[in-house]
């Protein structure tokens, strides 16, 4: 009896030195709302966003990487690192020499695209003992040196990205998984508004009515969260891969169509990959690079080109093999066609990170964050090392700075590692 209550007794009290209040094992889930505006908020009520922000922390925006498309950024979501050096440089993987090319899902499962020497948190959260989960986020479908999110869940193909009763489903699942087999990390996807807003454009009222739909799932998360029994524990990370921006259509202005360009020749190429939005790259067949760069460069006054080596640093979209050697990319309301003009959306990313038009939203909520602190800009390589620092895991090499979002945190020494 004495004996039991004084080992009681040791082990409580070895639990108030060696586990303080602020180093009790939180817990993060990251959702990714695909192509959601920093700014989608402003002409639609969003009470849900609007208590998030109030009970958490709100950056004004975040700046995503170059090429501000799906995969690239949310890879970069996942490891810091920006996209040269992560490697999944575009959502399509590609074959230069038999010309292969493969669509956005169809990549997912392509192993050696996403597995070329970064690992993204949920392995590196795993070799530290803790235990990750994934749902439908880009890069779950395929393994890293062989391991695997513990649990995961990818679509199937054909998926519906905008039913809402699915969305709480998946919802109510992620946190089973957080609560029954107890994960530490969860990365969990949402198709929406980027579909929206690529049909109908970020001004429509289709897209309006699209962050509704959000705003009532964010409600919809943070109450699952209590009813969990996790709201002491789980901090909710809400953010985006990028923006999205009207496009012009033809009458309105001259559309740029790279066959029509004087002295240009796809006979020139031996690859490109084009009729993708704003962007392209180009492989030019041996000693015709400098002929094909002439022709193209201010062709077009909305048309941007670089030879791979002169890229603006800034964008940090040079230093990989499997970037090709000339890059284009189009202003803001223009998409870059090959033979002819392809491209229908009225809404589309992919333009240089600078443009506010690409920026993404950001918002934080639980133990570890200070409650209603707007924040200042940041890019979205910063959330990884903030993450590992709230589960306490040593992050990878990475591109971030905690110093950058360390500011959000309710006790900046909560996590045993600091990146810098
Ligand atoms: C591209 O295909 C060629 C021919 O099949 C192959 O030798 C090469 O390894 C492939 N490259 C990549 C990066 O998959
Ligand atoms: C990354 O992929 C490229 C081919 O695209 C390959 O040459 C390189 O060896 C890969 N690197 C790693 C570390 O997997
Ligand atoms: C939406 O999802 C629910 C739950 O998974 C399903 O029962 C329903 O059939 C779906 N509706 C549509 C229109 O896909
Ligand atoms: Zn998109």
């Amino acid at each position: 009896m004495l004996w039991t209550a004084s080992f009681c007794l040791l082990l409580a009290s070895w639990s108030v030195l060696g586990a303080p209040a602020n180093k009790q094992k939180q817990k993060v889930l990251l959702v990714s709302f695909d192509g959601f505006r920093w700014d989608y908020d402003r002409n639609v009520d969003t009470p849900n966003l609007d208590k998030m922000a109030k009970d958490g922390v709100k950056a004004l925006y975040v700046t995503p990487p170059y090429l501000t498309i799906t995969s690239p950024t949310h890879f970069t979501l996942l490891t810091g690192r920006y996209i040269e050096n992560h490697g999944v440089i575009h959502n399509m993987w590609f074959n230069t020499t038999t010309t292969e090319k493969k669509p956005y899902y169809q990549t997912q499962f392509v192993n050696e695209w996403w597995d070329n020497g970064t690992l993204p948190i949920w392995i590196t959260a795993q070799r530290q003992g803790l235990k990750a989960g994934s749902l439908h986020f880009p890069g779950t479908a395929s393994s890293y040196q062989g391991q695997v999110a513990m649990v995961r869940e990818v679509e199937p193909l054909l998926y519906n990205y905008k039913n809402e009763t699915a969305w709480q489903e998946n919802t109510d699942k992620v946190m089973g998984w957080f609560r029954d087999q107890d994960l530490d990390f969860v990365s969990m996807y949402f198709g929406e508004p980027d579909g929206t807003g690529h049909r109908y454009g970020p001004d429509s009222p289709e897209i309006r009515e699209m962050v509704k739909q959000v705003d009532r799932t964010v409600g919809y998360i943070r109450h699952s969260a209590e009813q969990h029994g996790l709201s002491d524990r789980l901090n909710i990370i809400i953010t985006s891969d990028h923006g999205m921006t009207s496009v012009y259509r033809d009458g309105l202005v001259e559309e740029i169509t790279l066959s029509k360009i004087p002295g240009f020749s796809f006979t020139d190429l031996s690859f490109h990959l084009v009729d993708y939005g704003p962007s392209g790259m180009l492989l030019p067949k041996p000693g015709q690079l400098e002929k094909v760069y002439n022709a193209l460069k201010g062709a077009h006054p909305h048309l941007h080109v670089y030879k791979k080596e002169d890229m603006p640093e800034r964008l940090h979209f040079t230093k990989n093999d499997r970037i090709l050697p000339i890059i284009l990319w189009a202003d803001p309301g223009y998409v870059i066609n090959g033979y002819f003009p392809v491209q229908f959306h009225k809404g589309e990313h992919g333009f240089d990170n600078e443009e506010m038009d690409m920026k993404a939203f950001f918002r934080a909520v639980g133990p570890a964050f200070h409650k209603n602190l707007e924040v200042g800009p940041f890019e979205t390589v910063n959330i990884y090392p903030l993450m590992c620092h709230i589960l306490g895991i040593k992050p990878e090499v990475n591109d971030g700075h905690l110093s950058v979002t360390e500011h959000m945190l309710a006790t900046s020494t909560r996590g045993e590692f600091t990146a810098d």
